[in-house]
């Protein structure tokens, strides 16, 4: 297809879903549609999509973001468009990059025909300003997360939360990253945006006829919608061309039920830094990294030694590449340094215990008995008391415990904490769960009590989640 060619295309196809009504005035649409004919000729060459860096402004103290979700098309495929849902973008979002300390107001407006919700996965904030279940966005209004970033640097990410319809949403491509930065780990690590410091996200998609395949049968309903391409980042077997020597990697299992098995096909090892939600206090050499659903990573690649060749980074258990990564010949210089990345807080005794208890019912999940009812509170927790959450998967399938408003640590799983992962040993959102698994979690609530206002735990299996896996907190 021609540039010209697919000009036209996307015109008329943006014409045809509509999209052009999300932009407040045609030049600023013209101008995103030619960005799209740039990332299409990137994908033509298989190059690596960064998502772009979503832009600001300010009123008064307030860092203020304007995110469109919207119905678009996106160039998967040579010579035919995809309809597909994004955030100021054809595909996924925009990424919001956050300082530590900052101000912010992020308005989701929905330019879709369906309502929405729009959650900060792994954001600290309180509870109204979660985007869960309760805070729907209906078709042409505008939703407002506003708050205060009280936590340290982390890679999280914003996606829809409307109960039942998460996992459709989610899999048409709505989803986006949250990055937090301070400026002490600026000066330590690759931080270079599209550089040096590369977001993946990944995701498993089915296609038909070139278009999203998104039509679960009861069996996927039961063991999550899985298979298909790995789409990273919104393209198919990207490649990425190195420019320095360390090479940052920010890794999101975006898929809605996939698992993944991480490993490079070369160099053995690289060096895991960060989990969910902060650094790990040294960065760990590894050579495989093992995420479910939702769960993040942040490594660091020495690519030095590699000059003129390449190196594949591969999910092990879809068997297929992720990612090409292409070094030069040569590798300009850059900083990491891999010692005293964070303090991990000493634990304080837990004042509390509580168990979460996976199940099924009628082809329905449910965690303690229950499936989810957004009108029944099903835990009360007391603010600032360190608990002991131990949750247990009795049943044969995996799932993984995700909860809101507040980040864990993992002490033990089955027994021991031997058994707790490299990349289970910062502070987490997210815990993975294989059949007949138990862990024990130190959990705080902080900051935000609101009695009237729940925030949710849940699998991050998506169509467990729609089906029933999630239960709903307050704390008080
Ligand atoms: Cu990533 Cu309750 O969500
Ligand atoms: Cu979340
Ligand atoms: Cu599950």
């Amino acid at each position: 297809m021609t540039r010209r060619n697919f000009l036209r295309q996307a015109l008329v196809g943006a014409a045809l879903v509509g999209e052009a009504q999300a932009f407040g005035n045609w030049s600023e649409w013209l101008k995103r549609e030619y960005c799209k004919v740039k990332e299409y000729i990137l994908l033509q060459k298989r190059e690596l999509l960064i998502p772009k860096l979503a832009s600001y402004r300010y009123e008064g103290e307030y860092k203020v973001f304007d995110m469109n979700i919207q119905r678009a098309l996106h160039p998967f495929f040579e010579g035919e468009m995809t309809h597909t849902y994004g955030i100021n973008a054809s595909y996924l979002g925009e990424t919001i990059l956050l300082g530590v300390g900052e101000k912010v107001k992020i308005n989701y407006s929905n330019f879709l025909s369906e309502p929405t919700t729009m959650h900060g996965h792994g954001m600290h904030v309180p509870a109204q300003m979660d985007g869960a279940v309760h805070q729907i966005i209906h078709p042409s209004s505008t939703w407002s997360a506003v708050f205060e970033v009280k936590q340290s640097p982390a890679t999280n990410w914003y996606h829809p939360h409307l109960m039942g319809e998460t996992a459709r949403q989610v899999y048409q491509g709505l989803a986006g990253l949250i990055l937090i930065e301070d400026k002490e780990h600026m000066l330590k690590l690759p931080n270079e945006y599209g550089v040096d410091d590369i977001p993946l996200v990944i995701q498993q998609r089915r296609f038909k006829n070139n278009q999203i395949d998104y039509s679960p049968s009861r069996m996927d309903m039961m063991r999550g919608y899985i298979g298909g391409e790995l789409v990273v980042n919104g393209g198919i077997n990207p490649v990425f061309k190195a420019k320095r020597k360390f090479l940052r990697l920010r890794i999101l299992n975006g898929s809605n039920a996939s698992m993944m098995q991480l490993q490079f096909d070369k160099i053995p090892k690289f060096y895991l830094i960060g989990g969910d939600n902060s650094f790990l206090p040294d960065a760990v050499p590894l050579s495989s990294i093992f995420l479910s659903p939702a769960e993040r990573v942040e490594i660091v690649v020495d690519l030095d030694g590699l000059q003129n060749s390449s190196l594949r980074l591969l999910d092990q258990i879809s068997a297929k590449e992720v990612l090409r990564i292409e070094v030069g010949s040569s590798l300009e210089e850059n900083l990491f340094n891999p010692n005293d990345l964070t303090r991990l807080e000493d634990l304080s005794l837990a004042s509390g215990q509580k168990v979460f208890r996976f199940g099924m019912r009628r082809m329905r999940f449910t965690i303690n008995g229950k499936t989810m009812d957004k009108d029944r509170i099903d835990e009360f927790i007391p603010l600032d008391q360190p608990q002991e959450w131990v949750v247990e998967n009795p049943t044969r399938m995996a799932h993984n415990f995700h909860v809101h408003a507040t980040h864990f640590r993992v002490l033990e799983r089955n027994g021991s904490s031997a058994n707790v992962r490299a990349w289970e040993r910062g502070y987490k959102d997210t815990v993975f769960l294989g059949p007949g698994d138990r862990v024990k979690l130190h959990i705080v609530m902080r900051d935000f009590a609101d009695p009237s206002a729940p925030y949710m735990y849940h699998c991050h299996i998506l169509e467990h989640e729609d089906n029933g896996m999630m239960g709903q907190f307050v704390v008080i």
